[in-house]
């Protein structure tokens, strides 16, 4: 007897394979009225194959017989675990294989934004340098800065690392101090900011972390500071972060997350030092592969064994 799975968004080929292999694949965006092929087979989905769609009691009771939500990414802020919790339903996520692939683009995006990287190469490309010369000099240097982690979990630590083989001074702010870590905390966000002058988002999103990096933050981290954002939009107040930036509180910013993405504000795009990446973190083949086998990996595990590989926290 085969398990029945249902996949509410596409997934990578590899994985779509996998599954299709090991179980009976429903898929959602394939039916042209979604909420009657829920109606109809919903009672029969024993897990769930996902990629960042909504999951929340009203979903779940349309997959009453849903076991295991197996979710694609370390961020799952999209599930709303309490509510899984609640219905008894096992939720997985795709942590660690993406760690250093993580970090090396927040590494990247970093150095992008202070040092103008990407505008460079665009004054390369627009004919500008045998036009009308060199590309300016930077105002910003990665040189003597002060690197502040907001999130100091498997990926903050992994930047970490990378930010001190840089030269930079770490410092970090996130729920509570960590034992055995020598960089200063700081037990306010807006401390930290003020003790450094780049400041790295790694935090999950979600109520908790919503709309964090707020004015207030953007003021204390100053007119020399830079706003790297690698971990989820929601954690930053974007209209507060334009205003700062149109007003000189900060200097740039590099952001590979937004608030309403795929929807990045236009004023944003106009604002001169601003480095912006579509949501890429993670984004090779080998890792996102990695990520996808560890879907499959979750799934089948818990219908062969009753054990999830890698739950997420709240699981316990
Ligand atoms: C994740 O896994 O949560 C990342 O945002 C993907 O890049």
């Amino acid at each position: 007897m085969t398990v029945d799975i249902l996949m509410p968004r596409p997934m990578l080929l590899s994985v779509q394979e996998k599954l299709d292999a090991a179980f009976t694949v429903h898929r959602l965006y394939d039916a042209d009225d979604p909420e009657a092929m829920l109606a109809e087979i919903g009672d029969k989905i024993r897990g769930v194959a996902l990629s960042w769609s909504k999951i929340d009691t009203a979903f779940l009771e349309k997959v009453p017989n849903a076991e295991i939500i197996a979710s694609f990414g370390v961020g799952y802020d999209h599930v709303d675990t309490d509510d899984c919790l609640a219905a008894d339903v096992m939720v997985t996520h795709t942590p660690d294989v993406l760690t250093d692939e993580v970090a090396d683009t927040a590494i990247g995006l970093m150095i992008m934004a202070i040092r103008e990287l990407g505008q460079a190469e665009q004054w390369l490309r627009d004919g500008n340098w045998t036009g009308k010369g060199p590309y300016p000099l930077t105002p910003a240097t990665l040189r003597g800065r002060t690197l502040g982690i907001f999130g100091l979990g498997r990926i903050g630590k992994a930047i970490a690392k990378r930010a001190e083989a840089f030269g930079l001074e770490v410092h970090y702010h996130g729920r509570s101090r960590q034992d055995g870590i020598e960089y200063p905390y700081h037990a306010s966000l807006t401390d930290l900011a003020a003790a450094c002058d780049t400041l790295m988002v790694v935090a999950p999103g979600g109520a908790e972390t919503k709309h964090a990096v707020n004015r207030e933050v953007l003021d204390a981290l100053g007119p020399q500071g830079f706003l790297i954002n690698i971990g989820r939009g929601s954690v930053v107040d974007e209209t507060a972060l334009i205003a700062a930036l149109e007003a000189g509180a900060i200097m740039g910013a590099g952001l590979d997350v937004f608030e309403y993405e795929p929807e990045v504000p236009e004023k944003l795009l106009q604002l001169p030092r601003v480095t912006v990446l579509p949501h890429v973190g993670s984004a090779s083949q080998a890792t996102r592969d990695a990520m996808g086998q560890l879907v499959v990996d979750n799934l089948k595990s818990w219908f062969e064994t009753g054990k999830a590989v890698t739950p997420v926290p709240e699981m316990g």
